[in-house]
C-alpha cells in the first residue's frame, strides 16, 4: 500500500494544506524564507498532516481549522528535523543536503525556532484552548524526548523501556497530538479521542522504530538520508539492544564498543551482526506489535473510509520503505 492512495481519500485537502504552509512560511527576512522554503520544497512524506486530516474526517469534522492544524504539525516536524540534524550532525534528508550543511548550524537551529513560533502563532490564531494545550504539551514532550535522548547517547545499558520512552516522546507524542486534535475539532467523544491518540501514539512508535531498522537496512536512494547517523552519533537503538543481549558474546562487545565510541568504522560489520542475529527482524516484530495496537485502538471509531485508510496507514508504517 503506498502513501499516495491512501491519501487519495484528502488529496484536495492536502493540497489545502501544501497552500497554507507556503503562504505562512512568510517571513520580511530572506535567510529565514530561504532555510524554510529549502527543507520544506525537500517535500518529505507529510504523515503527521495527513494524520490529522484523516482523523478529523473519521469523526466528521464539517469545519475548516483542520486544514490550519495540518499545517501547524508540519512546522513542528520541520522544526524539529532542522534541530536534529544539527543535533545527529546529518548531512542528508529528503534525498538532498540537510540545511545545515547547506546554510550551516546557527541558520538550521534559528529557522526551527522560526517555525516553533510561527506554529504557535497560528495555533493562537485557531482559538481553541484544547487545541494549544494538546500541541504545547506534544512540543514539551519532544524536546524532553531529543534530551533524554542525548543522556542515551554511548549508553550499551540502555534497556528496551528506556529506549521505547524515548521514541514515545520524540516521535510518538508528535503523532498522537494530530491524532487527537481531529477529535477534538470533531467535538468528539472522550471515548473516541483516546482511541485516536491512542491509534497516534502506536502509529508514531511503530513508525519509529521502523526508522530505526531502516538505518541498518534502507536504501539510501528511497530513505533520502545517509544509512549509519544513529551509530555514528552512539544512539542505541532497538536492532543494536537485540545484539548485545541475543549475540554472541563478541558480537555484543563489537556492539558495545562501537556504541561508546561513536563513528561509522564499525558499520559494516555491524550490518553483519545485526543481520546474523536476527535482530531487524526482532525489532520490526516489536513495530508490527504496535501497529496492531494502533488498529485495534480504532474500534470505536464509525466504519468510513477514513476508518479504513488510518488502518491502511498503520500497515504503511510497517512496510515502507521510504
Ligand atoms: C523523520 O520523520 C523523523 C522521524 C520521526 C523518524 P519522517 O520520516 O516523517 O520525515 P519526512 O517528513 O517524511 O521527511
Ligand atoms: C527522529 O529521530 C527525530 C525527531 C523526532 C526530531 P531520528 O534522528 O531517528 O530521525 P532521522 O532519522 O534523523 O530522520
Ligand atoms: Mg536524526
Ligand atoms: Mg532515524
Amino acid at each position: 500500500m503506498n502513501l499516495s492512495a491512501i491519501y487519495s481519500l484528502i488529496a484536495s485537502d492536502m493540497q489545502a494544506v501544501d497552500a497554507v504552509i507556503r503562504e505562512r512560511l512568510y517571513s520580511d527576512v530572506p535567510l529565514v524564507r530561504q532555510v524554510a522554503e529549502y527543507i520544506i520544497a525537500g517535500g518529505g512524506k507529510r504523515m503527521r498532516p495527513a494524520l490529522l486530516l484523516l482523523s478529523s474526517g473519521a469523526v466528521a469534522y464539517p469545519g475548516r481549522q483542520h486544514l490550519e492544524l495540518a499545517a501547524v504539525v508540519e512546522f513542528i516536524h520541520t522544526a524539529t528535523l532542522l534541530h536534529d540534524d544539527v543535533v545527529d550532525e546529518s548531512s542528508l534528508r529528503r534525498g538532498r543536503d540537510t540545511a545545515n550543511t547547506e546554510f550551516g548550524n546557527a541558520a538550521s537551529v534559528l529557522v526551527g525556532d522560526f517555525l516553533y513560533s510561527r506554529a504557535f502563532q497560528m495555533m493562537v490564531g485557531v482559538g481553541n484552548m484544547r487545541v494549544m494545550q494538546v500541541l504545547a504539551d506534544a512540543t514539551n514532550i519532544i524536546a524532553e524526548g531529543e534530551v533524554l535522548q542525548l543522556m542515551n547517547c554511548h549508553n550499551a545499558d540502555i534497556d528496551v523501556e528506556d529506549y521505547l520512552r524515548v521514541v514515545r516522546y520524540k516521535t510518538a507524542k508528535l503523532f498522537e497530538a494530530a491524532a487527537r486534535l481531529g477529535a477534538i475539532l470533531g467535538q468528539s467523544s472522550p471515548e473516541i479521542e483516546a482511541g485516536l491518540a491512542d491509534y497516534g501514539m502506536h502509529l508514531g512508535t511503530a513508525f519509529q522504530i521502523v526508522d530505526d531498522v531502516l538505518d541498518y537496512s534502507g536504501e539510501e536512494g528511497e530513505i533520502g538520508k545517509h544509512l549509519g547517523d544513529d551509530l555514528a552519533e552512539g544512539k542505541p537503538t532497538l536492532p543494536l539492544i537485540h545484539v548485545m543481549r541475543n549475540g554472541e558474546p563478541a558480537q555484543a562487545e563489537l556492539v558495545r564498543n562501537a556504541l561508546e565510541q561513536g563513528g561509522r568504522e564499525a558499520f559494516p560489520e555491524i550490518i553483519k551482526a545485526v543481520q546474523a542475529t536476527g535482530a531487524l527482524g526482532t525489532a520490526m516484530d516489536v513495530a508490527q506489535a504496535e501497529a496492531d495496537r494502533a488498529k485495534q485502538a480504532l474500534i470505536a471509531l464509525p466504519d468510513t473510509n477514513y476508518r479504513e485508510a488510518l488502518i491502511q496507514l498503520s500497515a504503511f508504517a510497517i512496510t515502507r520503505r521510504h
